[in-house]
């Protein structure tokens, strides 16, 4: 089941069953006034992206707090999101701590190096160091989980490779931005390997993700490549349709890795890591 609904998340999230969410995979908009900054010209569709950052901050924050009667125990929430003015508005810090005030608990920090910057050319004070400019080549993937660091509920089955589980299993993630933005028509897409990852290492098959920002629904097609069920809200129109189009043409991945065996991996030179692990954990 794919749901894409052109609705505000904040309308659609108290609609949602209690417990019937698995994981949450989104990218919120990054409040960096997209369209008139000077690096991002292109605008959303319908979202204002300068709000005020308090007023952004207690915005995001409303939303996380409707959803934490829908998550499932033991549930993740990934949230991409990349701080303001070379890290000086440091919006990931302000998501950590009202996450933890509405009671969920911190699972990971993973670090996407994008290993590009929009732009090089603002040196701050050149060579020296009186006030130099740091540009920022990486965004964040916080990761936290609900009540219990380990899945309750036990739908499908873990899909990951042994290869995919020792490689992003270590927090700092190569992998380049979406590059077909134009194409789509989304001025702030993140590219399919963020929700695959996050999906993969966080979820069974048949679990339920849920993107409150689904944009042109990248997550939406990621779930549908990997037999996972899918809702995601969207407020601007022409992004569903967007998404409704890219859904056309994804389809659901044959498995032809194999897949972890524990057996392997305690044979393997990675034996440190995998100690600590049981083996209910790969069921
Ligand atoms: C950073 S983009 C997400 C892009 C998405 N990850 C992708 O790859 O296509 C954030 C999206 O949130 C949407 N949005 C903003 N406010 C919203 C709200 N209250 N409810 C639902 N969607 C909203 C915007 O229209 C925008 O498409």
């Amino acid at each position: 089941m794919i749901k894409i609904l052109n609705e505000d998340c904040l309308v659609g999230i108290p609609l949602l069953e209690n417990y019937s969410i698995d994981i949450v995979c989104t990218s919120p908009p990054y409040n960096i006034d997209l369209g008139n900054n000077k690096y991002h010209k292109n605008p959303y569709d319908l979202y204002l992206d300068n709000r005020d950052h308090q007023q952004y901050i207690l915005w995001l924050r409303t939303i996380f707090e409707k959803l934490y009667t829908k998550i499932s125990i033991g549930g993740k929430v990934c949230i991409n999101i990349g701080d303001g003015k070379n890290g000086a508005v440091p919006t990931s810090s302000d998501i950590i701590q009202f996450m933890k005030e509405l009671k969920y608990i911190p699972y990971t920090h993973i670090i996407w190096n994008k290993s590009q910057v929009g732009n090089r050319t603002a040196w701050g004070s050149f060579g020296s160091a009186s006030c130099p400019s740091f540009p920022t080549p990486f965004e964040h993937i916080l990761v936290f989980y609900k009540e219990n660091k380990k899945i309750q509920k036990m739908v499908g089955k873990t899909d990951l490779t042994k290869n995919e589980f020792i490689e992003w299993s270590l927090a700092l993630w190569d992998f380049p931005p979406e590059t077909r933005q134009k194409e789509f028509g989304h001025p702030a897409m993140f590219p399919e390997e963020l929700p695959r990852r996050c999906i993969k290492m966080f979820s069974f098959t048949d679990s339920t993700v849920l993107d409150p920002f689904s944009g042109a629904g990248t997550t939406a097609v990621v779930c549908k490549k990997l037999g996972r069920n899918f809702i995601g809200f969207e407020t601007s129109k022409t992004y569903c349709e967007i998404t409704e189009e890219r859904l056309k043409f994804a389809k659901k991945e044959e498995l032809y890795e194999k897949l972890i065996d524990i057996n392997e991996v305690i044979d393997s030179n990675y034996k440190e890591p995998i100690k600590q692990l049981r083996i209910e954990d790969y069921r």
